[in-house]
């Protein structure tokens, strides 16, 4: 059986598409759910994809990645600048989660500057648009199959 992982999107990502195309382009959720999938059929990953705009589902299924999952690829919205909770079910679990932003938020205001899950992220991309769950994929892919990040890439 191939590993598990979760590909996460947070509030308003379901607007994908609909919202703010200059910033977020045109493709839809639907698009990167399938794009991750993809991507995941061919890394040997089984990847499963949820998006809420809710808090509390967004802590409960990093709680049940303890159990069921090797990886997070996470975009947590606005709540990446907020959440605390977030922070806490990341650190809580110990599952590596790669942090994921579609907009170089650093170019953005500065209330986007501050994340509260990078410092309990094993990795974070931004700015690269939907690229960065593909790029967050292969990373996780290759931290399964080689868990100390410290050895050096062979493949
Ligand atoms: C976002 C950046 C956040 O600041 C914003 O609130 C989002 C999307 C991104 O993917 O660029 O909802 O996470």
């Amino acid at each position: 059986m191939d590993p598990v992982v979760f590909v996460l999107n947070g509030p308003n990502l379901n607007l994908l598409g609909l919202r703010e195309p200059a910033v977020y382009g045109s493709s839809t959720l639907a698009d990167v759910e399938a794009l991750a999938r993809a991507t995941g059929d061919r890394l040997g990953l089984v990847v499963e994809c949820r998006q809420s705009n809710h808090e509390g589902d967004l802590v409960d299924w990093i709680q049940e990645a303890r159990t069921r999952a090797r990886g997070i690829v996470l975009n947590a919205g606005a709540l990446t600048h907020t959440s605390v909770a977030i922070h806490d079910a990341i650190r809580g679990v110990g599952v590596p989660t790669i942090e994921v932003h579609i907009s170089n938020v650093h170019a953005r205001e500065s209330f986007r500057h501050h994340s509260y899950i990078s410092p309990v992220a094993a990795g974070v991309i931004v700015g690269l648009g939907l690229d960065g769950y593909d790029l967050a994929l292969q990373a996780l892919a290759r931290r399964i199959k080689r868990p100390d990040p410290s050895e050096p890439i062979t493949a």
